[in-house]
């Protein structure tokens, strides 16, 4: 009897693990609203829950664990081995991360602006391509976000190269000249809440934090999808404007980065 009550334990919760960690990833990879509803709020919940810990939190720990410190590739491939095998997370990730990082090198930026740090792993991939002498400035409105950026960030060594400036987007760009000595930016990242890629960009503009061959590269223009801003920066004369096809983080779902030149 024990032991059949035993056994039905077992049974039961391998069937949970395979559903949970196995079979409904897999069924919500190629859907958009299955696999942000699964991963960001269904799996991240229960998770909050049972470990009584955030995920970012979570993400720290298996930087602090596994990654080699002051090694921002091993940050990089430790926070997408953990994105892919434990838990999805908001990143870029890795295959968009790689048409960053080209865009990143291309324009070689003497001064760069990121939207939305979160946990920092593209500050990390963007800090790490930069030319001697030019810092990022990375904005995170969230402060638990922030102090696990600032430990992700110095863990890879780069502390020297970002500046993460806590606070809305909408209330520090008008504040970057006076308070950050920037004239304008060569490139900037755009990647917080969709609903601001518009209003930010015409803040930039306003501000005049753009100049002729500015860059910017905008993610997540398909999903969750960002198309107010596609409609400006695609028929705009200012802008010269380039979608590269890729997927959503750490799924098969169709997603995308725009990159977009300011003609001035
Ligand atoms: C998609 S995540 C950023 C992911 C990060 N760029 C990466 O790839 O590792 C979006 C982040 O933007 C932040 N955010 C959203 N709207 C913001 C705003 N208006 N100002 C500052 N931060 C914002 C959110 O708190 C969140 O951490």
């Amino acid at each position: 009897m024990l032991l059949g009550v035993l056994l039905a334990c077992v049974v039961g919760a391998a069937v949970l693990y395979a559903l949970f960690f196995w079979l409904i990833p897999a069924a919500v990879q190629h859907n958009a609203w299955a696999a942000l509803l699964w991963h960001d709020v269904i799996v991240e919940r229960f998770l909050d829950f049972v470990t009584s810990s955030t995920r970012p939190q979570r993400l720290l720990k298996a930087v602090q664990k596994k990654a080699i410190r002051g090694d921002p590739q091993s940050v990089i491939s430790t926070i997408d081995n953990f994105c892919r095998s434990s838990e999805w997370a908001m990143n870029v990730g890795d295959e968009k991360g790689t048409i960053l990082d080209s865009v990143v090198c291309e324009v070689s930026p003497g001064s760069a602006l990121e939207l939305g740090t979160y946990c920092g792993y593209s500050t990390v991939r963007i800090a790490r391509l930069l030319p001697p002498g030019t810092k990022l400035i990375t904005v995170e409105f969230n402060p638990d976000f922030a102090k696990v950026a600032r430990q992700v960030i110095e863990f890879a060594g780069l502390q020297d190269k970002v500046l993460l400036v806590e606070g809305p987007s909408g209330d520090l760009i008008p504040k970057m000249r006076d308070q950050f000595g920037i004239t304008t930016f060569d490139l900037v990242f755009l990647d917080h809440w969709k609903d601001r890629y518009l209003p930010d960009t015409k803040l930039l503009e306003e501000c005049g934090l753009l100049q002729k061959g500015s860059v910017l590269l905008a993610d997540n223009v398909i999903c969750p999808g960002t198309p107010e801003y596609l409609a400006y920066v695609r028929s705009s004369p200012k802008y010269d404007s380039k979608y590269f096809k890729s997927h959503l983080e750490y799924t098969k779902v169709e997603d995308g980065l725009e990159k977009s030149i300011f003609l001035g």
